[in-house]
C-alpha cells in the first residue's frame, strides 16, 4: 500500500465507483436543501434522502460522491483532542433500488485490498448481529475467516440519524496494530480504543425510521455507504490523526508559522492550534455554500467557530487579524476538488474578516472583564462564578455565553447556571413583551404575538434566503 495524497485518494474513489456504472455527482452543498430537519449536511446520503424514499427520481440508480459534512456535537473537544473535527469528507456510493449486499460488499473489499492494497489481514468486517446474509457474502463469497468477522448490536451496527432511511449495517475496521491496543483480551473491532479504526460503513438502507422508533420498509432496498475521507488517508499515509494528513497538515503549518510557535511542544498551543486549522477549514466551506455568521441555526454555529478560531489565535499571542491568511491555504489545498473555493474565494474573505473584525471589536473588553470575574472567585477558593455577572456580560456586551463557558471551565469554576438561566428566562419574557407592545399592531396581533416563544429555531425557509442575505452583508 502505497502513500497516497488526500486529493488522489478522493478521485480514485470516485474513479472506481464510476467504473462500476455510478454517476459521479459533485458534493451537495453544506446547507440542506428543502429538508428543515438539518441544520447542516452531516453525511454523504443526507442529500439524497429523497432518492431513497422515492419521493425523488434520482439522475441514476448508482450514484457516487464526495460529500463535504459538518458534525458539531463534539464541538468544545475540537483542539483538545486530535481525533475530534468539526468538518470533513465523506465519501459514498450509494444505490437506489439497484444493487443491494452482494455488490456492495465485495466492491468495497475490492476497493480497499486491490485498488489501495491494504493488505486483507488488516481489515475487520463487523455485521449486524442478526445479519446472517451479510455473513455469509464476508465468509463464503469473499473468504474472509468466520472468527475474523464480528457480530455487533443496534448499537453499533444499525445506522440511523434522526429520521429517514436508515438500515443494518456492515462497516470496516482497520487494525492500526498491539501498540494502540488496550491489552484486553476481548479487544476487537467495536472496543473503544484506538486499536481498530471504523473506515467504512456500509448500510443496506431498507426503512425509514420517523425518529419515535417507528419503521416502515422502503419501497425498495438501497445501499447507503459511508468512508471519511481524512480517516481513510490517516490509513493510507500512516499517520496518527487527521491533522497529520497532508491536505490537513499544510493548513495547520501555516497557524504554525503566523504563531510562530511549534507544535508538538506545548499542550495548550497545541490545542489551539488544533482549534483554528479545523474551525478555519469548516468555515471557508460553509461561508463559501452560502451560510453567513448569525445569531441562529447554523449561522450561529458559523459565528461560534470563526469566533473561537479567532480566540486562540488571541490565546497563541497572535495580535493582528490572520483568519484570512489561513483560509488562503484551505482554498489553495481544496481548490482541485472543489473549483467554486476559487471562484468565491474573495467573498469568503470578505465574510470572515468581516466576522473577525466584529469579533475584536467586542471582545477585548468582554475578555478582560470576565478575567477580573474569574479572578475573584479564584482568590476566594470558590468553585462557581455569580450567574448575575455572565448574565450581564452576555446582555450588556453581547460576549458569547459559550466563551463564558469555555474560558471559566478551563479555569476550572463553574458558572451558577441556575441564576443564569432565571435571568436569561426573564429575558425573554421582557422582550416578548416588548414586542407585543409594538405600536400600530391590533390587540388581536398583539396577544397572539405575546404568546410566541421568543427565540424557537424553526427551521430555515430555503436556501435562497440564505443567499439574499449575503447579498444584503455585501452591501453593508
Ligand atoms: N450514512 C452512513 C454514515 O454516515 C453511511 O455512516
Amino acid at each position: 500500500m502505497q502513500w497516497t495524497s488526500l486529493n488522489d485518494l478522493r478521485e480514485k474513489y470516485l474513479a472506481f465507483f464510476e467504473g462500476k456504472g455510478h454517476l459521479r455527482l459533485p458534493s451537495f452543498p453544506l446547507v440542506p436543501i428543502n429538508d428543515k430537519s438539518l441544520l447542516l449536511i452531516n453525511s454523504g446520503m443526507a442529500p439524497m434522502k429523497k432518492y431513497f424514499t422515492g419521493e425523488e427520481q434520482p439522475p441514476r440508480t448508482r450514484v457516487c460522491t464526495c460529500q463535504k459534512c459538518i458534525r458539531t456535537p463534539d464541538l468544545e473537544r475540537v483542539g483538545h483532542t486530535a481525533r475530534h473535527g468539526t468538518y470533513f469528507e465523506m465519501l459514498g456510493n450509494f444505490s437506489f433500488g439497484d444493487y443491494f449486499k452482494n455488490e456492495a460488499i465485495p466492491w468495497a473489499w475490492e476497493f480497499l485490498t486491490q485498488c489501495l492494497e491494504i493488505p486483507e489481514e488488516l481489515l475487520y468486517p463487523s455485521i449486524y448481529e442478526e445479519d446472517d446474509e451479510a455473513f455469509e457474502i464476508w465468509n463464503k463469497k469473499i473468504g474472509v475467516p468466520a472468527e475474523r468477522i464480528v457480530r455487533l448490536g443496534k448499537a453499533d451496527n444499525f445506522w440511523e440519524h434522526g429520521t429517514g432511511p436508515c438500515g443494518p449495517c456492515s462497516e470496516i475496521y482497520f487494525d492500526r496494530g498491539l501498540k494502540y491496543g488496550c491489552g484486553s483480551p476481548d479487544c476487537k473491532p467495536g472496543c473503544d480504543c484506538d486499536r481498530f479504526m471504523e473506515i467504512w460503513n456500509n448500510v443496506f438502507s431498507q426503512f425509514n425510521s420517523d425518529g419515535k422508533g417507528g419503521y416502515t420498509e422502503l419501497e425498495h432496498k438501497n445501499i447507503d455507504t459511508g468512508m471519511g475521507l481524512e480517516r481513510l488517508a490517516c490509513v493510507m499515509q500512516g499517520v496518527d490523526n487527521m491533522f497529520e494528513v497532508d491536505g490537513v497538515r499544510k493548513i495547520l503549518d501555516k497557524v504554525v508559522e503566523i504563531s510562530g510557535k511549534n507544535y508538538g511542544e506545548d499542550k495548550n498551543a497545541d490545542i489551539s492550534i488544533r482549534v483554528i486549522t479545523d474551525h478555519v477549514r469548516g468555515a471557508t466551506f460553509m461561508i463559501c455554500d452560502g451560510v453567513i455568521p448569525s445569531n441562529e441555526g447554523r449561522g450561529y454555529v458559523l459565528r461560534r467557530i470563526l469566533r473561537r478560531a479567532a480566540r486562540h489565535g488571541k490565546l497563541l499571542g497572535i495580535s493582528r487579524e490572520f483568519l484570512t491568511e489561513v483560509c488562503d491555504v484551505v482554498i489553495a489545498e481544496n481548490v482541485a476538488g472543489y473549483p467554486e473555493l476559487g471562484e468565491k474565494a474573495g467573498y469568503i474573505k470578505k465574510v470572515m474578516s468581516i466576522e473577525e473584525d466584529r469579533f475584536n471589536a467586542t471582545i477585548d473588553a468582554g475578555l478582560s472583564i470576565l478575567s477580573d470575574l474569574i479572578r475573584t472567585p479564584l482568590a476566594e477558593g470558590a468553585d462557581t462564578i455569580s450567574g448575575e455577572d455572565v448574565f450581564k456580560l452576555y446582555d450588556t456586551f453581547g460576549f458569547p455565553i459559550d466563551l463564558t463557558r469555555e474560558i471559566t471551565e478551563e479555569s476550572n469554576l463553574r458558572i451558577d447556571e441556575d441564576t443564569f438561566k432565571m435571568l436569561m428566562q426573564q429575558q425573554k419574557v421582557r422582550a416578548r413583551e416588548a414586542r407585543a407592545n409594538i405600536s400600530g399592531w391590533s390587540d388581536a396581533s398583539k396577544s397572539f404575538i405575546s404568546t410566541l416563544p421568543a427565540t424557537e429555531f424553526t427551521g430555515y425557509t430555503d436556501y435562497k434566503t440564505e443567499g439574499e442575505k449575503i447579498i444584503a452583508i455585501l452591501c453593508e
